[in-house]
């Protein structure tokens, strides 16, 4: 395989010739030298070429510009300078891609974020957003080794559904109609004759099918892409986002807030352990942007510091009930700064809620769990008080809800009850019922907003920069 700056950097065997391919990201210098930062996107550090004057014509040093990508054969040496201890003196250079100075939109300068979200096809050239998406990989690679490592099966669920029972929310229909002669039936569209003979739509979870596979090979987990049609332009949604949903057959909330918390602690430990160069350019790049905001508003803790925290501590947890009773009494809700007044019991938890509980009451993650069963979904397992279910949501500090789930409820009789007090169609689950019917058990599971993760790893503020290619309202740009 070709070496990469990474191995280089690495292992540098000095004095001896190598060939390197990178893309040229500042040349400074004078007139009878130039260097060049040359970035092969394999680490945040980029390699110093030295190109002397008199071994190259002055009309190929023009053209390495800001974004060109060239290829270098030379001496690897010791450098002097204060910022790299090696640096390859060029013998050839070779310009593989132009980028023009007048034309390349990323000129060595600071771009803001809104911007480079313009030019997302090049973004991934910078320091910032090669270090995000290094990092997406990382914590994609944790994620199925955590599970790997667990005895958990990896199941790929149906990213086209004709179950939409979940009620998570809005759904993106499926279709081959003809939008201009949708065929219909007395008035109603006729589905009989679209693609699947059935309406379809863009899978939000993996849940069902995953609690299918739990029920035969014990510890299952999906990792795919889900879909949300609501018109939420928020930092933290996005329409399509990716979601890790393990379930666990005999287990019970308890064991599934565990191993929902070593999960989240062992992904967290594994970027800091393998990805310390971008986590370290990510926070410097954070303490930056901060600099502009009142003292009040920036971060107490360092990016690493935040992460490091997170793993020394215990996760808090605490019931519904228990955080109602701490919201209500709470300064900001008796002095009406909440723009949502809790009540008491069977008010949702809105996002300013949540935050309240993170960031200012515990100062570190939360579970809440045994909500009502009014404002949770229809599989959770009900509470002998007939009145809450087995859930459980864990919030994290400048994020919000990190991951829900629950227990689910494993008793034919009462899950269809429940599926009757909450209109929703049992003909159509007939597959996820029969589950309970024969050789039900108790089991548990959770879904892990797979962004939302990255947001707290990279200290990134805005969804929409910890993908690559973000899908929100009106927007479906590359
Ligand atoms: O809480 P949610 O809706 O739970 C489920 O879908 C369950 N079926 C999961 C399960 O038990 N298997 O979504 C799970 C997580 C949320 O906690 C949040 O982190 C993330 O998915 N999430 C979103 N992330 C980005 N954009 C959105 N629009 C999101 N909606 C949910
Ligand atoms: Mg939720």
């Amino acid at each position: 395989m070709k070496r990469t700056i990474l191995d280089i950097l690495k292992s540098p065997n000095f004095n001896s010739k190598i060939k390197i391919n990178g893309w040229v990201r500042t040349k400074r210098g004078s007139k009878n030298v130039s260097f060049i930062a040359l970035n092969d996107g394999s680490t945040i550090k980029n390699l110093q070429v030295v190109a002397e004057a008199n071994d190259f014509d002055d009309d190929l040093i023009k053209l390495i510009n800001t974004g060109a990508s060239i290829e270098v054969f030379g001496t690897l040496k010791k450098s002097e300078g204060k910022e790299q201890s090696l640096e390859l003196l060029a013998s050839e250079l070779k310009i593989l891609g132009e980028a023009s100075t007048e034309e390349y939109p990323l000129q060595p300068k600071k771009h803001s974020l809104e911007f480079l979200r313009e030019k997302a096809h090049l973004r991934f050239r910078t320091n910032t957003f090669s270090a995000v998406f290094r990092l997406r990989h990382a914590l994609t690679f944790a994620i199925h080794n955590y599970f790997n490592k667990n005895g958990y099966v990896n199941i790929h669920t149906p990213i086209i559904t004709g179950a939409d029972a979940e009620g998570a929310g809005e759904m993106f229909k499926v279709s081959n109609f003809d939008f201009n002669a949708i065929p219909s039936n007395e008035g109603e569209i006729d589905y009989s004759q679209d693609f699947f003979g059935k309406q379809t739509n863009l899978t939000v979870s993996g849940q069902l099918e995953a609690e299918l596979g739990a029920l035969a090979l014990g510890k299952v987990y999906t990792f795919g892409p889900t879909f949300r049609a609501e018109n939420s332009n928020t930092s933290r949604h996005l329409s399509e986002f990716w979601m890790i949903e393990p379930e666990t057959a005999f287990a019970d909330l308890n064991d599934n807030m565990d191993m929902a918390e070593e999960f989240l602690k062992y992904c967290i430990k594994y970027c800091i352990e393998n990805y310390v160069d971008d986590l370290n350019f990510l926070s410097q790049r954070l303490e930056n942007e901060e600099k502009g905001l009142k003292k009040e508003e920036r971060s107490k803790l360092g990016l690493i510091e935040r992460l490091k925290f997170v793993l020394d501590n215990e996760f808090e947890r605490i019931t519904y009930t228990e955080a109602i009773n701490i919201l209500r009494n709470s300064k900001p809700n008796k002095k009406k700064r909440f723009q949502y007044i809790i009540n008491g019991f069977g008010d949702d938890l809105q996002s300013e809620h949540e935050r309240y509980l993170v960031e200012k009451k515990f100062k570190k993650p939360v579970i809440i769990t045994d909500y009502p069963k009014s404002i949770k979904a229809f599989y959770m397992k009900l509470n002998e008080d007939g009145k809450t279910v087995r859930a459980m949501d864990i919030l994290f500090p400048l994020i919000g809800e990190m991951v829900g789930g629950s227990q689910r409820e494993e008793d034919l009789e009462r899950l269809t009850k429940r599926m009757d007090e909450m209109q929703i169609d049992k003909k159509e689950l007939w597959w996820y019922l029969e589950t309970r019917k024969f050789g039900t058990c108790v089991h548990s599971g959770f879904g892990l907003g797979f962004e939302r993760l990255m947001m707290f790893i990279t200290g990134m503020k805005n969804i929409r920069d910890v993908i690559p290619f973000p899908r929100t309202p009106k927007n479906a740009e590359f």
